[in-house]
């Protein structure tokens, strides 16, 4: 059984059709990236799957549990973690996990906001008022509530949008720290290389539908490897993402191998 399984999804808002039959898989224990520019509609799915929003066609399963028929089953075994920060500023990082804690009606509230921080490396700020966190500590911190309660499915929209590098490490971390206990990770990025170094699977949703759904290896096996001399250049996933949905370097045409890789290189540099 998949741990996600979004089979035929569509959602128009108005005249605007945002989502034109979107397939997605989520495998347990996996680390699924969905891929997507602004406005592509990572969030609207992450929103249906959810259950936030309900598709106008089509139909998503969650641990086994229905989103449309079954939309309190699968709030508990899903957690999700918004595109911006929902922590509370005035809080301590101990007490927003209490708080977490006792909503979700967890046993020993304490002992498990004490284990959290110290699991995200979190304990020396724990008591802290969380509006002196860094970005990268708030977001740890999203995270480590995102897993109270041990959901077997989290999905994160956006964790790294706006972090620095080395927050976005200390993310990373805290996303692989998370699937080596087994839970299942739906993340959207619009960066390509947390796609490339955190998923085992990346889906990519342009104009609607799902264009290509793989592994990164799958994913680079689509565009031949580049020759320069004899110097032989694999594919990178962003060549294989502007080539899929168009762009600067896609519609700039015949630029050669080392052009490409030198506009990868700036565009990469852009996003830090
Ligand atoms: N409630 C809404 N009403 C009307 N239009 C909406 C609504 N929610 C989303 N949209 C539109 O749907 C499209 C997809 O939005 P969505 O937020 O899902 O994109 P996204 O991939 O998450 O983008 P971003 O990377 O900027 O977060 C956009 O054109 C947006 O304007
Ligand atoms: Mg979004």
């Amino acid at each position: 059984m998949s741990a996600i399984a979004v089979t035929g999804v569509e959602k128009s808002f108005g005249d605007v059709s945002v989502l034109r039959g979107v397939d997605l898989r989520a495998e347990p224990g996996s680390i699924v990236a969905l891929l997507g520019s602004n406005g592509a509609g990572k969030t609207t799915l992450v929103r249906i799957i959810a259950t936030l929003l309900r598709a106008d066609a089509g139909t998503a399963t969650v641990h086994g549990f229905d989103v449309a028929t079954q939309a309190a089953d699968v709030r508990a075994s899903l957690s999700l973690t918004g595109q911006f920060a929902a922590v509370d500023d005035v809080l301590t990082g101990r007490e927003n996990l209490v708080l977490m804690a006792r909503l979700r009606h967890v046993d020993a509230p304490g002992a498990v906001a004490g284990r959290l921080l110290e699991r995200f490396g979190l304990t020396d700020a724990g008591d802290r008022r969380v509006q002196t966190y860094s970005g990268g500590m708030r977001r740890r911190l999203d995270i480590a509530m995102s897993l109270i309660g041990d959901p077997p499915i989290i999905v994160l929209d956006e964790p790294t949008t706006g972090l620095d590098p080395q927050a976005r490490l200390e993310v990373w971390d805290a996303v692989r720290e998370a699937s080596g206990k087994g839970t299942t990770i739906l993340l959207t990025t619009q960066y390509l290389d947390e796609a490339e170094h955190l998923a085992d699977r990346i889906a990519i949703l342009h104009e609607g539908r799902i264009i290509i759904d793989g592994t990164l290896a799958e994913l680079k096996a689509v565009l031949p490897p580049a020759t320069v001399e004899y110097v032989e250049k694999q594919p990178t996933l962003e060549d294989v993402f502007f080539a899929l949905v168009g762009g600067p370097r896609a519609a700039s045409g015949g630029a050669g191998p080392d052009t490409g890789h030198q506009s990868a290189a700036a565009t990469t540099e852009e996003h830090r």
